[in-house]
């Protein structure tokens, strides 16, 4: 349980971690070769603990010096995953690809993950079909079978992350060339091409598309992720809502466009550096609308936070959720705090008040349960947070990063 002493303005500097997101499709990169794969900027959760016991299980040894992670060997991968290792995290899944790639036939457990509405794998599994994979689905298991996979055009009907990164995994290996049309373009899918390319595919991004040019054999490499942008983003917001002045450093700024494009709107003010970003917000912000979508878009893993900044701000304001068909977890807790929002389809509206206050309240996954320390950290009293380990999949300290910008807030154990 988290447990948050709100009211008062966040004020400091708080570095931002390596990409989650990033991180955990690197990790299932390094089973597509025996050399190693450094991975460094590496962020300390549990996601990353899952994808490296998967790793290991799988057959790869992992070693880890503080935010560097070593994979390498691996001759004689498993071909069945976990089933433990999938239910928990819905990444798990991206090591299809690779495994199949790599030994020819696989059965690895439809996944688990985030209770954020219905999550389907078949585009995954048209994709892999199209490069020529045998695909069954039985009693829950995705049995897969290929000798060798085959460069060919994948036709995305929605710019899924997961789809085009299982894809073009399985495509660095496989003969020729394979075109993802309708790409997902979030900056940790070219971030993973970033290490493909690395590791000796030929990768092309256009407009519309991007194209891979498998090897027969991939080598290893060394791989520095990119800076997390939502957790970036989420102790900007926490700055934001809290009316404090917040510095974080060691990000990517042009990835946190639509955020800062958003919260600028709501009069927040906002400063960019090379690599960093500050906001200072003394004033209520007003209500701005918000619509989530593939990237450049605004992004869905932040909607649960800004929902939450909205709550507090001036005016009526409605946030669309284009990308998942139920996320708003958090609004629940919100309504329990003091917050006017209600959910109609798939969109939130808010309308604002002056001031919340603490509460008993629940996180339902990673995203909503960031929310709902936000809105604690506004609101007046104290707010016990259940299901905080949520949050511990999600975000490397986030509890110390909150009390470095001078945050109340504590871990302590459920009743
Ligand atoms: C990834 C991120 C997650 C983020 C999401 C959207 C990781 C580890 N997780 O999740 O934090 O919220 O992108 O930016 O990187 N879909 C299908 N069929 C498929 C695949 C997806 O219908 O085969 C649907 C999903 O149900 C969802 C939408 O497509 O409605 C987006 O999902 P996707 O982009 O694949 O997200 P993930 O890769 O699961």
């Amino acid at each position: 349980m988290i447990v948050v002493d709100g009211g008062r303005p966040l004020v400091g500097t708080v570095r931002a971690s390596g990409a989650k997101n990033a991180a955990l499709p690197a990790v299932m990169a390094s089973l597509l070769t025996t050399d190693p794969v450094v991975i460094e900027n590496a962020p300390r959760l549990l996601d990353m603990d899952t994808a490296l016991t998967l790793a290991r299980t799988l057959g790869k040894e992992v070693g880890q010096e503080g935010g560097t992670v070593r994979l390498c060997g691996g001759d004689e991968l498993a071909q069945v995953a976990p089933d433990a290792l999938v239910q928990r995290m819905r990444a798990s899944f991206l090591a299809l690809g690779p495994l199949l790639a790599r030994t020819g036939e696989v059965w690895m457990p439809l996944p688990g993950g985030c209770a954020i509405g219905p999550r389907p794998v078949d585009l995954h599994l048209r994709g892999l079909a199209c490069l020529g994979a045998e695909i069954a689905v039985d009693g829950g298991v995705v049995h897969a079978k290929a000798r060798q996979l085959r460069g060919s055009t994948v036709y995305l009907d929605y710019p899924s992350v997961g789809a085009t990164e299982q894809v073009l995994l399985a495509g660095a290996l496989a003969e020729g060339e394979t075109v993802v049309v309708n790409p997902a373009r979030e900056p940790e899918v070219v971030d993973l091409t970033r290490l493909l390319s690395a590791m000796g595919a030929d990768v092309v991004w256009h407009m519309d598309r991007v194209v891979i040019r498998g090897r027969l054999e991939l080598g290893g490499a060394t791989h520095r992720l990119i800076p997390d942008r939502i957790e970036a983003g989420t102790y900007l917001l926490a700055g934001a809502i809290t009316r404090g002045t917040v510095t974080v450093t060691g990000v990517r700024p042009d990835h946190l466009d639509a955020l800062l494009a958003k919260i600028s709107q709501a009069g927040v003010e906002v400063a960019v550096e090379e690599a960093a970003v500050r906001v200072a917000a003394s004033a209520r912000p007003h209500a701005v609308n918000v619509q989530t979508g593939p990237y450049p878009g605004f992004p869905t893993d932040l909607q649960p936070p800004v929902v939450a900044f909205l709550c507090l701000a001036e005016g009526q304001a409605t946030v669309t959720e284009t990308v998942f068909e139920s996320r708003f977890g958090q609004v629940e807790a919100l309504v329990r705090m003091g917050a006017r929002v209600r959910v109609s389809g798939n969109t939130a509206i808010t309308e604002g008040v002056s001031g919340l206050h603490g509460a008993a309240v629940q996180a339902t996954d990673i995203r909503a349960g960031a929310a709902v320390v936000l809105a604690a950290l506004a609101a007046h009293g104290r707010t016990e947070i259940r299901g905080g380990s949520h949050l511990a999949r999600g975000y490397e300290d986030f509890v110390g990063k909150l009390r470095g910008l001078g945050a109340t807030v504590w871990e302590a154990s459920e009743p």
